[in-house]
């Protein structure tokens, strides 16, 4: 029994904006601890584009009440409307709390904040950073870690799997509790036990989960495999949004085109050069993602074409330049001056609205256990997130889970410690029941771990893609349930390493997904099914 294990008062898994936030505000209650599966600094926070939709104070052209009736209507009537307005309200004060660690975002000409408008939103309500709104944000919010005290940051430390309560002590019924997780140290190989007084699940979005994707790397779903594992609800996975313009290039497949872009007047046509969104809806290019990602859709199918493109050429290029800056270098580094001509574009996986459940505090079924940002599923997005909501969530989750723990209960953490005393928990290999200690992967594992990974992101993307039909998302069970057997069969006797545990949560947040659209029997939001259209 492995005794002597570290204890933290919060355990923070991931350093993306959500566990940021969550770190910063809580670090005055005691010893933070943030894991980071690779580099700290790599996260679909690090990417994001467009920006932080918010209303600001005294802004004469919008409303709260606009960003919600927005939302609302994003959300195809699935969205918890207490929730959205409760974000909505917060967002100029979440946009302080990042002014206060620094964060500047671009001025107009009259030195008032800079709005861009986005797909869904009736007004410019999105504050940013040029085009690379994400990466400076964090990189503010990573510097004000660093030089916190009670924040310790672990870079390439893997979360493998949450200690429950039940797992420990045999007979233990009622509500289960987090303790802590069993952590990977990729540098050495172990993996070792982090207790904590309370556990936050900050572990992003699952877009890897697909074989075409915006997002980063590592956007394998690790928090909603783990929190469904201990026993907390997960709910609302088929809401999986494909984002409507990623580049097309042939060396560049995961490269995204802000909305923002469509906000300044850029149109999508199809390869005869026919802008074809106003057939579609009213709002022409720049309706809500769903309906523009399907169109594309409907668009390639009915030609055959690979792409659509976004067409920027009735702006010039200085203002291109400076207000998009990495987008235009991108695409000009693979010879396409977006001044002069259409970008070619095709939708990708991009962000799951779903997630695991969380009331208005981050709580989730599990005692001590909070999920914030794109691993959890508040209630905000409904069937389909409105653009730039996602960051303002992360701001707003975060805050609030760490109010409510200071409001509640500050020093549960000691609490924790002297009842882990009393159930020893189990090292990895007495958990797994078997000796890790031999040398490395023995190469037959590592080909069947990759071909598993490329087998369900393809199926994923052919049978529970945009347009779904129930013969699809069958032949997608059955197939998965084949691959999960055979990991199955596999994993007791595999060496745990990263690639592996990431197959297992793909895996899992491949089957939960298609649990979740069989169940719903009718089109509403992202999810589109062929056999039930209505909503
Ligand atoms: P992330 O930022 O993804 O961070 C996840 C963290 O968890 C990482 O540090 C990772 O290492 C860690 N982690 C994961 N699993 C484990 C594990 N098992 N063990 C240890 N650590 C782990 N939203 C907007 O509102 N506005 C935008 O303009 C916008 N643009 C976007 C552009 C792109 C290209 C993409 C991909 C997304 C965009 N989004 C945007 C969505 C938004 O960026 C994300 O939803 C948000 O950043 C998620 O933040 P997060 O903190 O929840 O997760
Ligand atoms: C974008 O810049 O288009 C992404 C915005 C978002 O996902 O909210």
């Amino acid at each position: 029994m492995n005794q002597t294990h570290d204890h933290v008062d919060f355990l923070v898994i991931g350093s993306g904006l959500a566990g940021l936030v969550f770190a910063l505000k809580s670090a005055s209650m005691g010893r933070v601890l943030v894991l980071s599966k690779t580099r700290l600094e790599l996260s679909n926070t690090e990417k994001a584009q467009g920006g932080i939709a918010a209303v600001m104070k005294d802004d004469p052209d919008d409303s709260l009440e606009k960003h919600t009736q927005d939302t609302l209507i994003a959300g195809a009537g699935l969205c918890n409307e207490t929730v959205v307005r409760h974000v909505v309200s917060q967002a100029s004060d979440r946009i302080r709390d990042l002014q206060d660690w620094g964060v500047h975002f671009d001025l107009d000409e009259h030195h008032n904040i800079a709005l861009a408008r986005e797909g869904g939103h009736s007004a410019r309500r999105v504050l940013h950073i040029e085009d690379h709104t994400g990466h400076d944000v964090h990189r503010q919010l990573l510097a004000r870690a660093l030089e916190n005290p009670n924040i310790e940051l672990r870079d390439h430390h893997f979360a493998v799997e949450l200690i429950g309560r039940r797992d420990v002590e045999p007979g233990c019924f009622g509500q289960n509790q987090c303790l802590g997780a069993y952590v990977l140290d990729k540098k050495t190989n172990e993996v070792y036990v982090q207790t904590a007084g309370h556990t936050i699940l900050a572990t992003g979005g699952a877009g890897k989960v697909y074989l075409y994707t915006s997002n980063w790397e590592g956007a394998t779903g690790d928090g909603i495999a783990m929190a469904h594992q201990l026993g907390a609800r997960v709910t609302n996975m088929e809401f999986m949004q494909f984002h409507p313009t990623c580049l097309y290039h042939s060396s560049s497949r995961n490269f995204l085109i802000s909305e923002a872009l469509r906000g300044e007047g850029g149109e999508l046509i199809n390869h005869k050069g026919e802008a074809f969104m106003p057939k579609y809806h009213a709002l022409g290019s720049l309706a809500p993602r769903d309906i523009v990602a399907r169109s594309i859709d409907a668009e390639m199918k009915k030609s055959g074409a690979d792409c659509v493109f976004l067409d920027m050429t009735h702006k010039p290029g200085e203002f291109l330049r400076g207000r998009f800056p990495q987008i235009y270098k991108r695409c000009l580094d693979l010879g396409i001056d977006i001044a002069t001509a259409p970008i070619p574009v095709v939708p990708a996986a991009h962000y799951l609205c779903g997630g695991v459940m969380t009331d208005i505090h981050g709580r989730t079924d599990i005692q001590n256990l909070f999920a914030v940002g794109e691993t959890a599923c508040t209630g905000l997005h409904g069937a389909n997130r409105l653009a730039s909501n996602s960051l303002l969530e992360c701001l707003v989750f975060s805050h609030n889970a760490a109010y409510w723990i200071r409001e509640h209960n500050p020093i549960l953490a000691s609490a924790n410690r002297s009842y882990q005393a009393k159930f020893p928990i189990p090292n990895w290999a007495e958990r797994r029941n078997r000796n890790e200690s031999r040398g490395g992967q023995n190469e037959d594992e590592l080909i069947l771990v990759s071909h598993m990974w490329d087998e369900i992101r393809r199926l994923m993307w052919a049978y529970v893609g945009i347009v779904r039909t129930n013969r699809r998302l069958e032949r997608a069970k059955r197939r998965l349930a084949n691959i999960l057997q055979e990991f199955d069969e596999y994993y007791s006797s595999f060496q745990t390493n990263a690639d592996i545990i990431e197959l297992r949560n793909i895996a899992t947040v491949a089957d939960l997904t298609v649990r979740c659209a069989l169940a719903r029997k009718e089109s509403r939001g992202i999810h589109f099914s062929l056999d039930y259209p209505s909503t």
